[in-house]
């Protein structure tokens, strides 16, 4: 993509969240059965180009949930390119709360911030936006890159699942996450 497209739907340092559309997914769609990124985004089951376009427009459409695909940020050196995608769902409209889910499916993306700065952007959206009350999330105990992504925003660990999903032969437990609006802060400017 290039320096022509306007400006993102939310703006942070090294990334802009864009709406994602279909067509954005069919570029990062060859990673989804990466192993590497697969098996912590739990899919267990080889993921179809055409089921997850059907998810991400439900996501775009539907009250209970919300997507956005994230690019990194336009430079002299770069373009900006779609990395992954982040979203609210199952949306609890009475209750204010909804469940935060990431996935940037190329390993070669992760390690450079892009998962910390898209999850502070989307708790922004959700708590000044949406108004929600709590932003909560289910992350692997092994998958250490995104329990640091909601550690490092200020999640409070709620509690364990045991031997909650099967993974390579094992069970692994499963950390509960979440995140008050007023715990919440906007990544420095
Ligand atoms: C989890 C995920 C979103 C993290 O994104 P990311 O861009 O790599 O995260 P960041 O670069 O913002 O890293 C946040 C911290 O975690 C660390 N980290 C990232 N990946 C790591 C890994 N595999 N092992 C150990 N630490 C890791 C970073 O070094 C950083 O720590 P630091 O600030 O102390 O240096 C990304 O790895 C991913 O999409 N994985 C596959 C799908 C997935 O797991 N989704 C989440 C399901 S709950």
């Amino acid at each position: 993509m290039s320096q022509n497209l306007p400006e993102g739907f939310l703006i942070g340092k090294k990334i802009e969240l864009r709406p994602m559309t279909k067509e954005i997914f069919k570029n990062l769609h060859p990673w989804m059965n990466d192993h590497r990124s697969r098996r912590l985004a739990r899919h267990v089951l080889p993921v179809l180009e055409e089921t997850t376009a059907h998810w991400i427009q439900e996501g775009k459409s539907a009250p209970s949930g919300v997507v956005m695909g994230i690019w990194t940020k336009f430079s002299q050196d770069s373009p900006s390119i779609n990395i992954g995608f982040v979203s609210i769902f199952e949306i609890d409209w009475i209750n204010r709360h909804g469940e935060l889910g990431i996935n940037l499916p190329n390993p070669t993306c992760w390690g450079q911030g892009y998962g910390q700065e898209a999850v502070n952007l989307m708790c922004q959206f959700s708590f000044s936006e949406l108004n929600l009350e709590k932003v909560m999330a289910h992350v692997l105990e092994i998958n250490i890159g995104s329990q640091k992504c909601m550690e490092k925003n200020n999640f409070h660990k709620d509690g364990t699942l045991r031997n909650h999903q099967f993974i390579d032969g094992k069970y692994e437990n499963m950390t509960i996450f979440s995140i008050l609006q007023h715990e919440f802060k906007p990544l420095e400017p």
